[in-house]
């Protein structure tokens, strides 16, 4: 397996704020004796803009304006983070945004998707029961908008696709600089895994920058296989596009892959109690806001695999907080008032 120096970036566009801190919790109480958790502070790489998926954007935007396109396509769930994302750096960067989001239109919004609607993107309802169509749709909707001379791009749920990939080979990088500043030989990195795109990035930037670590994802939305599948697929597409960029001999395809199923709840978007009363316990020792969807099920999992588990024994471990603030708020119902 080839190590570091020899990967080369693809054009890049300078969004997030980056460097995001690495800071070791000092205050919550839950975690096993002889054991530290460190944060990795992606919820900080903007305001607007925060959490994961501008990494990610950083890479897919770049290519979008290298094909000149004009309008972005992309889709998720009325509470994306990835379409909010998406809708306030199209507006920043003067492109028209086309979100098809699933689920029906709220009499009032809330969370992300009123910040969709507040940075102009068009947004289109697709009902849960036809949502599999929404690739068919963007489809669909991209040739309408070429026949009225728009140049679209299609973004894929999360941007988890062989471009995205690279936010977080890129983030492996920082990781490497600041595990140096820290001192740290981290047993594992934990993220959250949702449509991939993060939780690929980290395999393959372990492996590319010599992070010598172990990189376990918690899945949030499907199962263990739908995550190999997927992250296999997505791995020959860039092996395959981005061959020069790649050292020689590297083959992302021997990466173990480790999805940690167990942590979904009622499924996906919904959780039970004890989310909650994490995301409380954290606020309040630390300072730290999880939310329910993503963050606050991955640092569950995370916790109880620490207790008896795949991350038992391990002493130090980092947890990629990658946002997800505005999808807290939809959900406020759910906390004791
Ligand atoms: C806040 C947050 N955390 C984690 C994830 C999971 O990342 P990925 O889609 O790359 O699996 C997402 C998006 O799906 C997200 O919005």
């Amino acid at each position: 397996m080839a190590g570091g120096g020899a990967v080369r970036l693809p054009p890049r566009l300078s969004l997030a704020r980056l460097p995001t801190p690495l800071r070791a919790l000092e205050r919550f109480s839950a975690l096993p004796a002889g054991s530290r958790v460190w944060i990795k502070h992606d919820e900080l790489t903007g305001t607007e803009l925060s959490g994961n998926k501008i990494r990610k954007l950083e890479f897919t935007l770049a290519e979008a304006q290298q094909q000149g396109c004009d309008t972005l396509i992309s889709c998720g769930g009325l509470q994306s983070n990835h379409a909010r994302a998406t809708a306030i750096l199209g507006a920043r960067l003067g492109m028209d945004v086309h979100l098809i989001l699933r689920g029906e239109r709220p009499d009032t919004p809330d969370g992300n998707l009123l910040l969709d609607h507040l940075a102009g993107a068009t947004i289109h309802y697709l009902p849960q029961h036809e949502y599999h169509r929404h690739e068919q749709l963007a489809a669909d909707l991209s040739e309408d908008l070429s026949k009225r001379g728009q140049s679209p791009f299609f973004i894929p749920i999360g941007a988890s696709d062989e471009i995205g990939l690279w936010g977080y080979v890129a983030a492996s990088a920082e990781l490497r600089d600041d595990f140096r500043e820290a001192n740290v030989r981290p047993d594992a990195i934990v993220c959250a895994t949702g449509s991939g795109g993060t939780q690929a990035g980290l395999i393959a930037g372990n492996a590319l920058y010599g992070l010598g670590t172990q990189v376990h994802a918690i899945a949030v939305s499907d199962d263990e296989a739908y995550f190999r599948n997927k992250i296999t697929r997505d791995f020959q597409r860039w092996q395959k596009r981005y061959a020069d960029h790649l050292p020689e001999g590297f083959d992302p395809q021997a990466l173990p892959i480790s999805t940690i199923e167990g942590y979904i709840g009622p499924g996906y978007g919904r959780a039970e109690a004890p989310v909650f009363e994490l995301i409380r316990e954290l606020a309040r020792s630390e300072g730290i806001l999880l939310d329910p969807v993503y963050t606050g099920k991955a640092f569950l999992g995370m916790l109880e695999e620490m207790h008896r588990g795949k991350l038992q024994g391990m002493q130090d471990i980092v947890f990629i907080h990658t946002g997800g603030l505005f999808g807290l708020f939809p959900q406020r119902g759910q906390f004791n008032w």
